[in-house]
């Protein structure tokens, strides 16, 4: 910087931020009232303006705070030209500031600033350089489109609330890191460009120019290394590693994303789910600001959590529970529930206590909120004071009928109970979203809670219909273990084989999962089979798999936590996107670098590729 005079000798010795570099001697958001007399430079941001005609004011912002400078011509040098130029400053022009510490005046001490008690009283200004009008004010509260703001994520990241959360990221995964430091687990880096992985998403691809037409894949997980290394003997691995899947986004999904990734040798459910357990707690306490609603963390099977909360993924903040009604469903002669369950269906319900009064209005709104989650109605049925109940249920049932229902259900006097008729997949579908509405619409949900638990007990194996045909899905990843004893069901009933899986869930989100592995190539070789590969697919798609566990391979096991979710949930942020610096939108592009974008034909021919571009793609 020619234009930028040296820092003051006298600054050197006296403060020695540890910030201070060849430009500034603090940051802005370091001085006090002990500092005032002290002769500064400080580098940063305007945050704003204010022309007084005589006197001008300037708040200064970098990372570290804002602090106010005046530039006050009594107190300049006769013939300077720093008024001039501080009254042409505008918003975010960047500057170097040289000038006094001073005390401001009791009536002007600002308290809700941390430098608040002090300015700088200007000598001199530097400017780096000007800005341009910007697309949205640098303020904590933002209304601008999500678009704009990540167009201009660096501007966007200038904001207090966005750089918070970007240091608060930071500091959970130094902590991470030292945890599993201490914990003997090494950080190995694993190759990006690798070769498919299954984790249930579609790969991204990437074409090798040296091999034509043969492509790496971008890994889904480093699931099939991180095995390896325990084959390698590493004993311990871990790694906050990036992983890439390209499925649908959502609000908790981004097509690259960040998994802390670990793995043990000789290890058991128990110790992996110890280790992290206990790293949950410590970083909630420390970096969260919500109480831990239980500990140790409850423990859930996934077949309750399906009947009693619709999701294998339940938000344990409130107690609304489901519960499907079962052969009760048949009594009396109503159609809709007949109906159901004469088509493979079931009847479940939600009971919301102390709701019985609800109006009919009310009724019929959470019935279109029901209606537009795919449920074809609701059945309400309000338990009055005397036991007595207000239902369309009451035409085609009796008295004792409506009893036994209203038993079955747990129904109080006061209870309102809202049923769905439909086949398993639409009633869970319906209620698991229908509980969180109702719970946040009754003030149900402590959001000062945070309310852990493990999912376990999975099975192996559910049924996806593929191409027209029903075959075997792995419900993770093939590479679960299965459960002592279980492993016999293969042959017989591979639907009721559990796996040795768990999945770690914070308030409703998946945070983590992980297993124990299989580490035997016959067992291995097997669930390939049942997943539907033949012999060839095998050996071309995991046969480097197969062969590692026959040469000697541990028993281990390992999780995978999101980090994005985690800090998510821990800065009480709406989305993932608010704690990444430069996340996707969600049609998957970035709106900053402008990708993915089309390549010229030299690039495609160097790598043996020709586009086929679908009629509408063409035009973009
Ligand atoms: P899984 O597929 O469950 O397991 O992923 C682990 C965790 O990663 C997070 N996650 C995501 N976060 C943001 N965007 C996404 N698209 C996304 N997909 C997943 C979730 C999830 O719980 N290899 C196994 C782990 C193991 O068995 O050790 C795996 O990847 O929080
Ligand atoms: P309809 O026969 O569509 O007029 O519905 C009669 C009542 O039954 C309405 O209150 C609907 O909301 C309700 N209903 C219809 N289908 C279902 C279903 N599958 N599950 C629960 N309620 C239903």
């Amino acid at each position: 910087m020619a234009t930028s005079k040296p820092r003051s000798k006298r600054a050197d010795h006296i403060l020695a931020s540890p910030r201070a570099t060849a430009l500034r001697d603090c940051t802005c958001g370091e001085l006090r009232a002990a500092d005032a007399g002290r002769e500064v430079s400080l580098c940063g941001w305007v945050n704003r303006q204010r022309d007084h005609g005589k006197i001008v004011f300037i708040d200064l912002r970098d990372r570290y705070g804002i602090t106010q400078i005046v530039i006050d011509p009594d107190r300049l040098p006769k013939d300077s030209e720093t008024l001039t130029k501080a009254s042409e400053i505008r918003s975010e022009f960047t500057l170097l500031v040289r000038g006094v510490v001073a005390k401001r005046d009791p009536q002007t001490v600002n308290l809700n600033m941390e430098t608040g008690e002090i300015e700088i009283i200007a000598t001199d200004i530097t400017l780096f350089n000007a800005s341009k009008p910007v697309p949205f004010p640098i303020t904590d509260t933002i209304t601008s489109d999500e678009s704009v703001r990540m167009k201009y994520r660096y501007l966007d990241i200038r904001r207090s609330a966005m750089r918070s959360r970007l240091e608060l990221r930071h500091k959970i995964e130094l902590y991470i890191r030292t945890y599993l430091d201490t914990r003997d687990f090494i950080e190995v880096e694993t190759p990006i460009l690798t070769k498919s992985t299954p984790e249930g998403a579609r790969d991204y691809l990437v074409p090798s120019r040296v091999w034509p037409g043969q492509f790496y894949a971008l890994p889904q997980a480093p699931q099939q290394f991180k095995q390896l290394l325990m084959v390698a003997g590493l004993d311990r691995y871990f790694q906050i590693a990036r992983c890439f899947r390209d499925e649908d986004l959502r609000g908790d999904r981004q097509p690259e994303f960040t998994q802390l990734d670990l793995e043990m040798s000789f290890a058991a459910e128990s110790d992996v789910m110890r280790l992290i357990e206990t790293l949950l707690i410590e970083i909630t306490q420390k970096f969260g600001n919500k109480k831990i609603q239980q500990i140790p963390f409850p423990h859930i099977s996934f077949s309750d959590a399906m009947e009693q909360y619709g999701i294998d993924r339940p938000d344990l903040r409130f107690d609304l529970r489901l519960r499907s009604l079962g052969d009760l469903a048949q009594l009396g002669d109503f159609k809709v529930f007949k109906d159901a369950v004469n088509s493979g269906g079931m009847v479940k319900g939600l009971r919301l206590p102390g709701q019985a009064a609800m109006t009919r209005k009310e009724i019929d709104e959470v019935t279109e909120f029901a209606r537009n989650l795919g449920a074809k109605g609701l059945i309400s049925y309000a338990i009055q004071q005397d036991g007595a109940v207000k239902s369309p249920l009451t035409k085609a049932m009796t008295e004792p009928d409506l009893r036994k229902i209203t038993d079955h259900m747990q129904g109080l006097p006061g209870d309102m109970i809202f049923f769905v008729a439909d086949s398993e997949k639409v009633c869970n579908d319906v209620l698991w979203r229908l509980r969180i509405h109702m719970g946040e619409k009754l003030g149900l949900i402590n959001h000062d809670e945070a309310a852990f638990c493990w999912v376990v007990d999975f099975p192996m194996f559910e049924i996806i219909e593929e191409n027209g045909a029903q075959r075997y899905h792995a419900v993770h990843n093939p590479f679960s273990g299965v459960k002592h004893g279980h492993e016999q069901l293969f042959e017989t009933d591979p639907l009721a084989a559990q796996a040795r899986q768990y999945d770690i869930v914070m308030d409703g989100f998946e945070i983590g999962g992980g297993s124990i592995r299989i580490h035997k190539s016959e067992t291995q070789k097997r669930v390939f089979q049942l997943l539907g590969l033949n012999d060839e697919q095998i050996t071309e798609q995991f046969g480097h798999m197969l062969e590692a566990f026959d040469f000697g391979a541990p028993p281990h096991g390992g999780i995978a936590l999101g980090i994005d979710r985690l800090v998510m949930l821990l800065a009480g942020a709406e989305n993932i996107r608010e704690v990444m610096a430069f996340p996707k939108n969600a049609n998957a592009q970035d709106m900053l670098m402008r990708a993915p974008s089309l390549v010229d034909d030299v690039q495609l021919d160097e790598l043996s590729l020709k586009v086929k571009l679908p009629q509408e793609n063409s035009k973009k």
